[in-house]
């Protein structure tokens, strides 16, 4: 049974309402929205003009119904936990509606457009009974972009509004830009779960039918069923990424799963680095990173999406299109990433499927090294270390860990504390370097510099990495995730390294990033990490811009440039020498090992594999002597 929690006075004055209100002038929008309305039937139509009234009005909503508890501990925040089943992004429920099925590829699931609308309207149909229909105009990146990236998410969600307005730039200000004839992407959520009259609600709605769909010629999502975020904060996953990577094929730009860092070096020059990593492989906590290294700074731009387009010096320039952190919650404490912990510590945020302490604050695995004495955990249980309760008796809680593995921080980026001033500048950074990275326990040496970009688009294509908690399904099994894009790519994976490799033959290509391929997560024999991570991982930084100013030496191998003996630098770093080489290794017998893999990775792509990348692996082949 779910714990009740004693009602928390609400600290928050009354805010007034803006005074003039902005209505929507744009024929498209107004039709669409009386469209879904008579499909939808909600009781209610809402405009959500961001306002903090507005945001009071929906949290207000939300402890009233017990999806959100007030934290005593944290201004403005809340604890919420989901349906048990609705915890994670749905990657086999996931559609790419493509007109063309090639134009999805292997790598997504398609259906027809017609076919998939006619399902979705009939789940659609009466769906939001009972409920309000939000009208969410929002803008992924600044408003003051050159075009600014508009769209309007409805939603019967309250949860989602609030989670929106952490994440995305929402409100009066996008729907201006709307009525002023901006281009917008069309994105449809329901939590599919209406009310008959008088029917009482749930703390968490959702549907065991579940689609996550994108029209990528359309530029339009219909999600349904789910409330997680991954799925149903349609700015993020679905519009910057899905949408966006078409739209950026289209236009000659990238939109990548990538943190945005700037890096100071002792000498005060300043390098923006991107990484691409599997979702809960690192991206959050590299962006934030307290470098170990004297003399060194990070600053943070963003965690999770890169947009990148060409600037007029032919550098590649970054936008985060978010605007808040969607954090993965076990294992960020005071030790691993002290900067998102100053960021939460603020206030302002939710925590979701987070375990609740009984003096109203949050908790999670990695946060503190010892767990409090007792907590309701994600499920809404008691749960104590033990696993028994005060007179001794087993909990059903026993043994499971109090926040769930995928358990999230949504918390405005505005308030980490080392934020780049430049982190909204419309035209973005420019960026120097490249990193790929997955979560691999063997073969994947700690760092390896591509030989050239095309090479580093080998690295990205074949990028390997064991599953996590964020997408259902199994955990820890190796896959292939191109690019930390596998469940992002909106077209087909083929195309998309062909888009990749292409940028290579630019007249201007010695502009380009270098590339590198990290692993943070190979492991000793006795199943520890080689390498510490975290903050230590500014040496393996420190060594990438030193690359790139010509300082650091690289030695070559089959695999790539790794750093010579004695270029990286492991002063005072706390593990042996022995584990630091074991962790550069380059084991040949597992990368031939390794190399079937590939070779059924880009069979099951098919021939849309450009030539180039043909090329690398046999290049590979040869250097490790088996071709
Ligand atoms: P994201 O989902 O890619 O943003 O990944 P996060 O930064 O949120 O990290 C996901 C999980 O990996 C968290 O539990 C982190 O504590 C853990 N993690 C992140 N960086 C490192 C690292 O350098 N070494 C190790 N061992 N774990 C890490
Ligand atoms: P993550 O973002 O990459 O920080 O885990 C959410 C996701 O990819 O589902
Ligand atoms: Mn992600
Ligand atoms: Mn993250």
């Amino acid at each position: 049974a779910r714990t009740r929690l004693a009602a928390v006075p609400d600290p928050t004055a009354t805010v007034p309402e803006p005074a003039s209100p902005i209505v929507a002038t744009d024929a498209a929008l107004l039709d669409w929205v009386t469209e879904i309305t008579a499909l939808t039937e909600p009781d209610a139509v809402v405009w959500v003009n961001g306002s903090d009234a507005e945001y009071k009005a929906l949290t207000d909503k939300l402890v009233e119904a017990g999806t959100f508890v007030r934290l005593a501990k944290k201004p403005n925040s809340f604890y919420c936990a989901s349906d048990p089943s609705d915890v994670a992004r749905v990657e086999d429920r996931t559609y790419i509606c493509s007109v063309e099925q090639k134009d999805a590829g292997a790598t997504n699931n398609w259906m027809a457009p017609s076919e998939m609308k006619a399902i979705m309207t009939d789940l659609y149909r009466g769906s939001m009974r009972g409920r309000t229909l939000y009208v969410v105009p929002f803008c992924m990146g600044p408003y003051e972009a050159e075009i600014p990236m508009l769209g309007v998410e409805i939603t019967d969600s309250e949860y989602v509004v609030a989670s929106m307005r952490i994440m995305t730039r929402v409100g009066d200000r996008a729907l201006e830009l709307i009525n002023a004839g901006g281009t917008w992407v069309r994105a449809l959520h329901s939590v599919g779960a209406p009310l008959a009259p008088g029917e009482a609600d749930v703390p968490w709605p959702c549907n065991d039918t579940k689609y996550i769909t994108q029209f990528p010629e359309e530029r339009t999502i219909w999600s349904f069923g789910s409330g997680y975020g991954g799925n149903a904060l349609l700015g993020k996953k679905c519009y910057s990424l899905r949408i966006a990577s078409v739209i950026a094929r289209d236009e000659g730009w990238l939109a990548e799963h990538m943190l945005i860092l700037k890096l100071i070096s002792p000498e005060k020059d300043v390098h923006y680095v991107v990484a691409a990593f599997p979702s809960a492989c690192g991206k959050t906590n590299l962006a934030m990173l307290e470098p170990t290294i004297p003399g060194w700074e990070v600053q943070t731009l963003g965690d999770d999406i890169a947009w990148m387009r060409f600037g007029t010096d032919g550098r590649l320039y970054a936008v985060n299109p978010e605007y808040g952190l969607f954090g993965v919650a076990p294992g960020t404490g005071w030790t691993t990433n002290p900067n998102a912990m100053k960021a939460i510590e603020a206030g302002n945020s939710v925590f979701t499927n987070v375990a609740l302490t009984d003096d109203g604050d949050v908790w999670w695995e990695g946060m503190t090294p010892e767990p409090p004495a007792h907590l309701t955990d994600w499920k809404g249980r008691e749960w104590t270390p033990s696993g028994l309760d005060a007179d001794g008796n087993k909990l059903e809680s026993a043994g499971q860990p109090a926040a769930h593995p995928n358990s999230r921080f949504c918390t405005p980026i505005t308030q980490c504390p080392i934020l780049a001033p430049e982190y909204d500048e419309p035209v973005g950074v420019p960026i120097s370097a490249i990193l790929f990275g997955g979560r691999r326990k063997t073969t994947i040496p700690l760092v390896a510099q591509a030989r050239d970009w095309n090479h580093g688009v080998f690295m990205g294509a074949t990028l390997s990495s064991e599953t996590t908690a964020a997408a259902t399904g199994a955990v820890g099994v190796v896959r292939r995730d191109p690019m930390a894009m596998l469940p992002f790519m909106g077209y087909d994976a083929g195309d998309y390294f062909k888009h990749w490799a292409d940028l290579g033959d630019r007249p201007d290509a010695d502009q380009l990033p270098k590339i590198f391929y990290v692993n943070w997560f190979r492991r000793a024999a006795d199943g520890g990490f080689l390498w510490p991570g975290f903050g230590e991982n500014s040496r393996v930084l420190k060594w990438v811009i030193d690359r790139l100013e010509g300082r650091a030496d690289a030695q070559s191998t089959p695999i790539g440039l790794v750093p010579a003996p004695g270029e990286l630098d492991i002063d005072g770093l706390d593990v042996t020498p022995e584990d630091v080489e074991a962790a550069l290794a380059i084991d040949v017998d597992e990368w031939k090992a390794e190399l079937p893999l590939i070779d059924e990775w880009f069979d099951f792509i098919g021939d849309t594999v450009p030539e180039s990348l043909h090329a690398e692996l046999a290049g590979l082949k040869s250097r490790l002597g088996l071709a």
